[in-house]
């Protein structure tokens, strides 16, 4: 094998290979997920028998590790009214959003679709927010229908519809307006929403007007302020900033006659990649409280990675290795997963955990490999310069993968999405079926025949 850091792990005993197996790479909160007799587990169940019965690429969610995430976020805000509402974005399987629903959650959806998938999964249409710059008439006429909880509102324009078509159709609309605080987030710039150069939400001053203006609306009622100001954020401090903006709007629409019954904080706490510090939503809380005490109003927020991300691993497996044939040129293991599948590394260059299902045998090479997947680009890769020991045919756990994994696959490449795999207590069952090509083909067929 060329390449001075390429060497065969043969000196290595089972047990020894065993040890680079540790549970901690797969994030802190990854507690569903521990190496039991050698092999990776979620909970009770061997991802290897997953990947055996099931195939890769394959998402693997553990309920019981979701239902602690969630747990977490209850006892956090346990000192305020807090209405829960999951954005389902993070993870939209319906196995996925029944379980929320089962720990009490409301959803919160930015599309007719995500708001189809929280009904089917028996989700009470008044639990149900809607966010989103974008509303079209149609997304917004089917949320009336279902009388969703309510609309957080991003424009005058937006404001203008959604009145014209309650109208319509004789029909009332719970109303909040998002607020684009100007709050830098300290996140990646993709994910920062809550910046005046951002495109979401009104400022204040705009804020106040719309909801003025909902308030004389025969058909619309304004309920609530809302704001998000991004996604994976460390610190509380910008929440409590952000916070801070809406309760000064509280007070001057209060002043105007106007009584809100919430407010909508957003989602964004940030999960534990690689070594960031969990995000704390007690401390968040804590100081939320102060500033809420003496107020009527509820509580909102929205959590999606926070619930999902660690809850979650993509099984993969080793298709090829194609160890660098120049010094100083990496050395590639192709897998079967791909951007397509997983799209954060190549989308953000974000960084997950990874390691072996099983010890490593006697064929393995170790490297610091880059773990590529087939698809033709050179930005199709799911993680870069992982020591590991590989061969052929291992298998793989890509962690922290939960959330925006499955949600933002794609077909590129005419792939089929991968199947997804719920695992509570000592059962898995599949969630979603693997895609097959003719599911492709049948969208299409249509038109292929006139
Ligand atoms: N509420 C609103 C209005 C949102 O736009 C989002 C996420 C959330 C809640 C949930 O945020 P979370 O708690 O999950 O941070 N694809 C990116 C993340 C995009 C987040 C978009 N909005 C990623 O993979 O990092």
């Amino acid at each position: 094998m060329p390449g001075s850091i390429v060497r065969p792990l043969r000196h290595l005993s089972n047990s020894a290979a065993h040890r680079c197996v540790a549970p901690a790479r797969l994030g802190r909160f990854n507690v569903a997920f521990q190496v039991r007799s050698g092999v990776l587990c979620a909970g009770a169940v061997s991802l290897a028998d997953i990947a055996e019965v099931v195939g890769t690429p394959t998402y693997v969610y553990s309920g019981d590790a979701i239902a602690e995430r969630y747990q977490q976020l209850e006892q956090a805000f346990v000192g305020i009214p807090t209405q829960i509402c999951y954005a389902v974005k993070a993870n939209a399987n319906l196995g996925v959003l029944r379980l929320m629903k089962a720990l009490g959650a409301g959803f919160d959806i930015v599309s007719g679709g995500e708001l189809q998938r929280a009904v089917a999964a028996g989700a009470v249409p008044e639990s149900i927010i809607f966010s989103g710059v974008g509303k079209s008439v149609a997304e917004i006429n089917l949320a009336l229908k279902f009388g969703i909880g309510c609309f957080n509102v991003e424009s005058a324009a937006e404001l203008a519809r959604l009145g014209e078509q309650a109208v319509l159709l004789g029909r009332r609309a719970r109303v909040a307006v998002r607020v684009n605080p100007d709050v830098d987030a300290e996140t990646h710039p993709y994910i920062a929403t809550g910046l005046k150069r951002n495109k979401f939400g009104v400022n204040a001053a705009e804020a106040l007007n719309l909801l003025l203006r909902a308030q004389r609306h025969p058909q619309l009622e304004a309920r609530g302020v809302a704001c998000h100001i991004g996604s994976q954020i460390g610190r509380v401090a910008p929440f409590l900033e952000a916070l801070d903006r809406l309760l000064e709007l509280v007070d001057a629409l209060a002043a105007q006659g106007v009584r809100l019954e919430h407010i909508d904080i957003g989602g964004g706490f940030g999960v534990t990649y690689r070594d960031e510090a969990p995000f704390d939503p007690a401390q968040l809380a804590a100081m939320a409280e102060t500033r809420l005490a003496a107020r009527p109003q509820t509580l909102v927020i929205e959590p999606g990675r926070f619930l999902t991300a660690n809850a979650g691993v993509l099984l993969t497996r080793v298709e090829y290795l194609k160890p660098s044939q120049e010094a100083g040129q990496p050395h590639f293991a192709v897998v079967d997963a791909a951007m397509n599948d997983l799209l954060r590394p190549a989308l953000y260059q974000a960084w997950h955990p990874l390691q072996r299902v099983q010890p490593a045998d006697a064929q393995a090479q170790t490297a610091a490999w880059d773990i590529v997947g087939p698809i033709c680009e050179s930005g199709d890769f799911l993680a870069q310069q992982r020591e590991l020991a590989l061969a052929p045919g291992d298998l793989l756990a890509i962690g922290a993968a939960g959330a925006y994994g499955m949600a933002q696959s794609s077909n590129y490449n005419s792939r089929g999405r991968p199947a997804e795999v719920l695992v509570q207590g000592g059962d898995f069952r599949v969630v979603r079926r693997r895609e097959h090509i003719n599911d492709q083909l049948a969208l299409e067929r249509l038109d292929a025949d006139g």
